[in-house]
């Protein structure tokens, strides 16, 4: 349905479950990927599996903490495909501590990826992004409802909302900037979550099940695409109904 045919796509934390069921839509699509994640050796397999002659993927070790790593990757994107399309964000990190218990390091670790690293990267692609091109930021349904024990997640994704209502005013009208934000999605972020309390978040959720990752990128692509060419400052949720029955 989608054709993502000559555009260049960065993603962030390109190794998790939602940000490879995006690589491989886009990448049937038609688009050229360059793909970065803390974790190499897992995103180079995915590129040697989808591309084998490395004509349409690169990819690169980036942690989007560092600002300076975010500026050097959205240069190499312009090096190597002549600019930037579409931005998805997609890195995150989720980690349970009550607030009261959390130290200084622990929440800034999560910001830092949650937060600080979505700034980066969005403010490095800003000089290279096509007029036309598109930024869809991963949020969550946390970032709406806040979520007991993630309160620096919580709160890094509520500040992501924002910020891309903000980006949406600032970029426009060449580039659009919205969110998705998913609930639980069967990815390995929330395993430990679900190993607690599962049956009680599924009880909740009014489609019964996880979502899976496809379900989540197909709603990244729809925002990304020509399909949603007047839609910006948006969020797309994405929880099976969880946001409204809980
Ligand atoms: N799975 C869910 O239920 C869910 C719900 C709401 C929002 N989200 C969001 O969706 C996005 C993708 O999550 P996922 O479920 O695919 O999780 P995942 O854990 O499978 O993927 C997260 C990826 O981010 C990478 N990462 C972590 N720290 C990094 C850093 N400092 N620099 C670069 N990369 C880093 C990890 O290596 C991993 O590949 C995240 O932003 C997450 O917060 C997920």
């Amino acid at each position: 349905m989608f054709n993502f045919q000559g555009k260049t796509v960065v993603i962030t934390g390109a190794s998790g479950g939602i940000a490879v069921s995006c690589i491989e839509k886009l990448y049937q699509a038609g688009a050229q990927l360059l793909l970065t994640d803390i974790q190499l050796p897992a995103l180079q397999q995915l590129a040697a599996r989808l591309d084998p002659s490395a004509q349409r993927i690169l990819t690169l070790a980036q942690d989007v903490a560092d600002s300076a790593q975010a500026d050097a990757v959205m240069q190499v994107a312009a090096e190597r495909f002549g600019g930037i399309d579409i931005l998805i964000p997609c890195a995150g990190l989720y980690r349970a501590c009550a607030l009261k218990e959390m130290s200084d390091q622990e929440w800034s670790k999560v910001t830092a990826v949650n937060l600080d690293g979505v700034f980066y990267s969005i403010r490095a692609a800003i000089p290279y992004l096509h007029q036309g091109g598109a930024i869809v930021n991963v949020t969550s349904m946390a970032g709406h409802k806040g979520s007991y024990h993630h309160g620096h997640y919580a709160a890094s994704k509520g500040a992501v909302l924002n910020l891309t209502r903000t980006l949406a005013m600032e970029l426009a009208p060449h580039i659009r900037v919205n969110n998705v934000s998913p609930g639980l999605i069967d990815t390995p972020m929330i395993q430990a979550l679900m190993q607690e309390k599962g049956e009680q978040l599924l009880a909740q959720t009014p489609l019964h099940r996880l979502g899976r990752a496809d379900e989540v990128a197909d709603a990244i692509l729809y925002l990304a695409s020509d399909f949603a060419s007047f839609i910006t400052g948006e969020t797309l949720h994405v929880n099976g109904g969880l946001y409204i029955a809980s």
